[in-house]
């Protein structure tokens, strides 16, 4: 698939400008579709670009005629989990209704390969650990519902349609580009890592660790981190895998958990700075424990994660942190 072309949609995004330099380092040619509604512009430059929003089926249309392309990786949605509480509406609309346009029109365009950013909030609380695919899926917030439907919206399309479709579900997303170019920037940043970053570098006020009462070893959440890197490597694996009508799912986390006070402890000791930080009340729907089993994608996939510390995931993030003071306007 080498010198193939790609959509990417949600691409001047955190995850998809990462996948973007990374597919293009690969000999992929990629354009982008975005609205920069959290994205930015910066962080794609030079890259064939469709200024163009999901929620529009012409604007679908019109990115997708500046193709043919070979593929659609598709990062594009809202994902900030209490505003999806807030604002279902707002969620539906552009994560489920914008995707329906984009397949949609995909279909009448004869694309026919498609890699979903999925989540393993889809999973809610999860019935074991380390979680597999194999488990249910009974999401505990409006997010994860609008990538639950999404899920079954591919298979519906596969079967009917032919789509041949990878799943790819994110544990907790984190780092930066190691060579200092991308990093993490989204508007409310709710993300552990770089919250605690800001707090390190004086950049904002307060901390607050939500609950520490739960079951595990120091009573705080305990997350999979996986460098957004990886995550980048993960699609092009996908892709190359794909044959005519295959609809698949794969987990992507390191495997390792680690609790909220280990990511401080982690980002004092590279950042030299005391952090302190408050607790606050457990936040409803928060699963104590969220650990992926990324087997399938090792042993299809042949995909290893190559930043598997979290030392490394947070040292690329402080990096960029501490070289862009103002984000990507710095
Ligand atoms: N960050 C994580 O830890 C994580 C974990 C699991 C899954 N995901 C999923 O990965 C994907 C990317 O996440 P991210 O952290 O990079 O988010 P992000 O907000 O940084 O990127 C999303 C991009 O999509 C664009 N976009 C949003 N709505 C659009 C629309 N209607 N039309 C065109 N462009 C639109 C935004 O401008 C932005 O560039 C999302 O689908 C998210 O649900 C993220």
């Amino acid at each position: 698939m080498k010198n193939k072309k790609i959509l990417m949609v949600g691409g001047a995004g955190y995850i998809g400008s990462h996948c973007v330099k990374y597919m293009r380092r690969n000999g992929y040619d990629a354009t982008v579709m975005d609205n920069f509604s959290t994205g930015h512009a910066e962080s794609i430059k030079g890259v064939s670009l469709v200024q163009a929003d999901l929620r529009i089926r012409e604007d679908c249309r019109r990115a997708l005629a500046t193709g043919p392309y070979d593929a659609v990786f598709h990062f594009a949605a809202f994902c900030a989990i209490g505003e999806s509480v807030k604002e279902p509406a707002k969620y539906y609309e552009n994560n489920v209704v914008g995707t329906f346009y984009l397949l949609d029109e995909m279909r009448k365009a004869g694309v026919s390969r498609f890699i979903f950013s999925s989540t393993c909030a889809t999973f809610g609380v999860p019935e074991r650990i380390p979680i597999d695919e194999g488990q249910r899926q009974w999401p505990v917030n409006p997010y994860g519902w609008t990538k639950l439907d999404v899920e079954i919206m591919l298979e519906h399309f596969r079967q009917a349609y032919g789509l041949s479709y990878s799943i790819l579900r994110y544990f907790n997303a984190a780092g930066a580009d190691p060579e200092g170019e991308l990093g993490e920037e989204h508007p409310q940043e709710g993300h552990l890592i770089p919250c605690v970053i800001f707090k390190a570098l004086g950049r904002r006020k307060s901390l607050t660790i939500f609950g520490n009462d739960y079951p595990t070893p120091d009573g705080t959440c305990v997350r999979d981190y996986i460098h957004v890197m990886d995550l980048a490597e993960a699609h092009r694996l996908a892709m190359e895998r794909m044959s005519p009508g295959s609809g698949d799912a794969f987990h992507l986390g390191n495997g390792n958990g680690y609790s909220n006070l280990e990511v401080i402890r982690c980002v004092e000791s590279i950042s030299g700075a005391k952090v302190d930080f408050e607790y606050g009340p457990r936040r409803e729907g928060d699963p104590p424990l969220l650990i992926g089993d990324s087997s399938r994608a090792n042993e299809i996939l042949g995909w290893k994660p190559k930043y598997p510390e979290l030392e490394t995931i947070v040292k690329t993030a402080y990096d960029w942190h501490s070289k862009h003071p103002k984000g990507y306007k710095s």
